[in-house]
């Protein structure tokens, strides 16, 4: 149940499939996904190039909140453009300024790119393909998507290839670029753009879901939100920055954030999976060709049979009783599956995860967040968070940054 059925971004958008995400499992999916986890782990967090161009982007945020001196702000509203600018860091290995052309595409494909994916829209779009050329809403979306993947294309790619160097290689899109020599029988402009596109939406929509998640909790549970900050406090201090490495000496924090992936499940059905030509038999079922099925990762983090209380947020869960993180194999970690699970699992799981850990260090270790003054926050039950599809979130809420 490795492929993906025929949709019309992949279609449509993607050049004919050719990206990672919408594609079947075929060997040019096999072959680009293999170059795409590469790329990721040689120049995301683990890139002191990279790392640079996130502090940069870390203290530019804080800066913001500061200047809003306590005043109650959506942190989405505030927070989004930061998500677009460190995935324009790593495509173009360089700390984008609000108006830098590769920043406003990346903006404007995060925006219309979210509103095509919504399940209402793709799938109208998907049965009357048509649509895409007549004028109204779809034409004009469609229209919108194409300009902005050519302008993507034009403000990066082609910005790349001028300043590509196979000895000051620094980026992802340098990487691809220099690769594509070697994998000249295959690999084009188009599935350098493929991957691009992909890479924006998979990371700011998640991006977005887990740290307005994360917020929101904060704001509702105080004393989580106090007892991850003297870890901070204890294990980084105040006079210097804090590095991905931290992380293993606060196992508070990660606790909070398993149990955040888990609690809010904030993509709570995996990509649809299909089997295009081939019957399949799992434990003893037998799955006709062409079928559809999409992994309710939602269920599974709130199974009673796996979790006790599964609707309580208790990052104790992942600790043992001396406050020590459980093994990796305990039965906590091997029922989490935020990020999918065999050959169509997430490739972004490690800068994820990096991103949420370093954006909440940075936060809470300069500021104490707190609900806005006089209203009532909505509550903080994943039943009731909005579906904004495909991924789930809090209701629209505000919260107060105070300097510490
Ligand atoms: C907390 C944040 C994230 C969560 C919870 C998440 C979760 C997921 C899930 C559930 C899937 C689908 C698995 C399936 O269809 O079975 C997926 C696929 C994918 N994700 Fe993520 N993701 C996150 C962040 C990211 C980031 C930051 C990137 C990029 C750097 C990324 C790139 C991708 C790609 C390219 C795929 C498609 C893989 C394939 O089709 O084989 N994701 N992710």
């Amino acid at each position: 149940m490795s492929d993906r059925p025929p949709n019309f971004i992949g279609e449509h958008v993607m050049y004919g499939y050719k990206d990672v995400l919408l594609n079947s499992y075929n060997e040019s999916f096999r072959k680009m996904k293999k170059l795409m986890i590469s790329c990721i782990s040689k120049h995301g967090f683990s890139s002191k190039h990279f790392q640079d161009i996130a502090d940069e982007e870390f203290r530019c945020v804080l800066n913001q909140f500061h200047a809003l001196n306590g005043q109650a702000v959506d942190p989405v509203d505030l927070l989004l453009p930061s998500f677009c600018k460190l995935v324009g860091g790593f495509f173009s290995g360089k700390h984008l300024k609000d108006g830098d052309p590769i920043l406003e595409s990346i903006i404007a494909m995060d925006h219309d790119g979210d509103v095509m994916i919504q399940p209402q829209v793709h799938g109208i779009l998907g049965k009357f393909p048509w649509l895409r050329h007549c004028c109204g809403f779809y034409g004009n979306l469609y229209s919108n998507v194409i300009k902005q993947r050519e302008s993507l294309f034009q403000s990066l790619v082609t910005e790349m290839k001028e300043t590509v160097n196979k000895d000051n290689v620094q980026c992802f899109s340098h990487q691809l670029l220099s690769w594509k020599e070697a994998e000249s029988d295959w690999l084009t402009d188009e599935h350098i753009n493929g991957m691009l596109l992909d890479l924006i939406n998979t990371s700011v929509l998640t991006t977005k879901s887990v740290m307005s998640g994360m917020i929101f909790m904060w704001l509702h549970l105080p004393d989580v939100q106090q007892k991850m900050r003297e870890e901070i406090d204890l294990v980084i201090g105040r006079d210097r920055l804090p590095t991905i490495e931290d992380g293993k000496s606060m196992p508070y924090v990660q606790a909070c954030i398993y149990e955040l992936l888990r609690y809010q499940s904030h993509l709570p059905m995996t990509a649809a999976h299909a089997n295009i030509d081939h019957e399949v038999e799992i434990e003893g079922f037998t799955i006709p060709k062409g079928t559809v099925i999409m992994g309710n990762l939602y269920g599974a983090h709130h199974d009673e049979e796996l979790w006790d209380d599964p609707w309580e947020f208790r990052p104790e869960r992942f600790l043992k009783d001396d406050g020590t993180p459980v093994p990796r194999d305990h039965a906590s970690h091997r029922n989490s599956i935020a990020f999918g699970v065999g050959e169509r699992k997430c490739v972004g799981k490690e800068m994820a995860y990096n991103r949420m850990f370093l954006y909440t260090v940075h936060l809470l270790r300069t500021f104490e967040f707190l609900p806005e003054v006089d209203t009532v926050l909505p509550p903080h039950h994943p039943r009731h968070f909005a579906p904004s599809a495909p991924v789930i979130l809090p209701h629209g809420f505000k919260c107060r940054a105070l300097p510490r």
